[in-house]
């Protein structure tokens, strides 16, 4: 297998994902609400989701009133079927983000917790293939790391569930924002970049933001 290839690892733990994702909802925690609030009253009237996992994000733009069109793109087949089975065929797809064909524009493009789960050079990648296809705003959240190397991983792996993923090989690599904003300069003339400071799981000993890029000719808030 290619080292650089995630595909395999995220299919290994897409059981146990889902079942965190259940067990997570049980208990109530309410990930991704504030997010999929915010989002669902700027009424895009489209929004497509790179990494879309369990679905959540999903959920809650439902829960939040959501009613405009949705693609979810995600490599994890396991993910694809189980999102299909929960709100139905065509919002879903299987595809990696830096080959898959995106079909259409979007208002918006949401990546959660994604970017860093991939190598550099795909990263760019996934951006250049993203890019072109993107109206109005490209959101990407992730914990930033702040020096050399990130030491995310090491702070949270006392959790059960982050050392299951150290013994998949999980890859969760350093992620500047200087870096992003680079590549995405590079790819298309933009309005602005904000970064926003978010909480979200491991944001306890991880500074955690949304990038937010806002393409030009978008004058919204
Ligand atoms: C940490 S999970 C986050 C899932 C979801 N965004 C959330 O916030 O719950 C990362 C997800 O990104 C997907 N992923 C990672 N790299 C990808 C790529 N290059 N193309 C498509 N999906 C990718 C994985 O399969 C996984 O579902």
């Amino acid at each position: 297998m290619d080292e650089h290839d995630q595909g395999n690892v995220w299919r290994k733990q897409a059981t146990y994902f889902i079942e965190l994702f259940e067990y997570w909802e049980k208990a109530g925690v309410t990930n991704h609400n504030s997010t999929a609030k915010a989002l669902a009253n700027e009424d895009p009237q489209s929004i497509l989701e790179i990494g879309s996992g369990s679905g959540i994000l999903y959920k809650r733009l439902l829960q939040n009133g959501y009613g405009g069109k949705y693609l979810g793109i995600d490599q994890t087949p396991e993910f694809v079927i189980y999102c299909s089975n929960m709100y139905g065929d065509g919002l879903f797809k299987t595809g990696k983000a830096h080959e898959v064909y995106i079909p259409g524009q979007w208002d918006v493009c949401i990546m959660q917790d994604v970017l860093r789960h991939n190598v550099p050079e795909v990263r760019g990648q996934i951006l250049k293939n993203i890019v072109p296809h993107v109206k109005k705003k490209l959101i990407m959240a992730e914990p930033l790391a702040e020096v050399e190397t990130c030491k995310w991983v090491d702070t949270i792996m006392t959790r059960p569930w982050d050392k299951k993923r150290a013994e998949l090989s999980y890859y969760d690599g350093d992620l500047k924002a200087d870096t992003l904003f680079e590549v995405v300069k590079a790819l298309k003339p933009v309005g602005s970049i904000r970064l926003i400071e978010r909480t979200a799981f491991g944001s306890d000993t991880h500074k955690n933001y949304f990038i937010i890029v806002k393409f030009e000719g978008n004058s919204d808030g």
